[in-house]
């Protein structure tokens, strides 16, 4: 694997309406043509090493869209679910999701525990998807649990820092993202990941995300190469200068 090459690469896919809007085509096509980059970007993953790869698949705002838009991208999630599970058995790809599972539909609820079943054993690539997920959430949560675990003694006030606090995180405990890609041009975490977001880099894509092909992915990956990563401190030649 090249020399600074992320282990953990977060998407935030967008620009699935604009798509069909460009083509004339209901937004629902554009959701359609967006799996496939899924897909896609799931293999460019693979080929390049990448250990975890985290998408947006669908956001706790996101129920704010008709009830047939959400309706159809359950659908579209399902079926990838149902029809992709070989295929990532058989790449050795894990997959995973993280969010509230208690509003899915049935169906989706199901398929998603059958291909995390199915695919537990992979260790090519652990692919996650957020799904009604929303990081505001996730801190409500985190906080209520660490207040119960504070009421029944199992914890101190005082004794809730960093790791207790990502312990209960819903996201769960893989090492934060390196690397965090936004398609469509727009310039903003829309309440993804915001605590794991805290040291990543942040790269952001005109492409729309039916369109983002593994040239932009590579890409991607060149643009983070160029990145010195300090995390508060100093570079290794500031450092040695002194
Ligand atoms: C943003 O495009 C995209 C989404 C809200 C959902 C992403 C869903 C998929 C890629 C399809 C199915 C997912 C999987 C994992 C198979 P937008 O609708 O906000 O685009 P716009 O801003 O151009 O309207």
């Amino acid at each position: 694997m090249p020399v600074n090459t992320p282990q953990h690469v977060a998407i935030i896919m967008d620009g699935n309406g604009r798509w069909a809007r460009q083509r004339g085509m209901p937004r629902w096509r554009g959701h359609e043509a967006g799996a496939g980059a899924v897909r896609r970007a799931t293999e460019a993953a693979c080929r390049h090493g990448i250990s975890c790869l985290t998408l947006y698949a669908f956001s706790s705002e996101n129920w704010k869209r008709p009830a047939k838009e959400i309706h159809i991208l359950f659908s579209l999630l399902r079926r990838y679910l149902v029809t992709e599970r070989q295929a990532l058995v058989d790449n050795g790809i894990r997959l995973t999701a993280f969010g509230r599972r208690d509003r899915l539909p049935a169906p989706v609820r199901q398929a998603l525990c059958e291909t995390e079943e199915a695919t537990r054993r992979g260790g090519r690539l652990h692919l996650r998807l957020a799904v009604d997920y929303g990081a505001r959430h996730e801190f409500i949560d985190a906080a209520r649990a660490l207040a119960w675990e504070a009421v029944r003694g199992i914890i101190l006030p005082d004794q809730i820092d960093e790791r207790s606090f990502e312990r209960v995180l819903l996201s769960g405990t893989v090492p934060a993202p390196d690397l965090i890609i936004r398609t469509a041009g727009e310039r903003r975490l829309s309440n993804f990941l915001l605590w794991q977001a805290a040291y990543a880099e942040l790269y952001f894509c005109p492409k729309l995300w039916p369109d983002f092909d593994e040239g932009d992915f590579e890409a991607a990956l060149a643009d983070f190469r160029t990145r010195t990563r300090k995390f508060g401190s100093l570079s290794q030649a500031a450092c040695a200068a002194g």
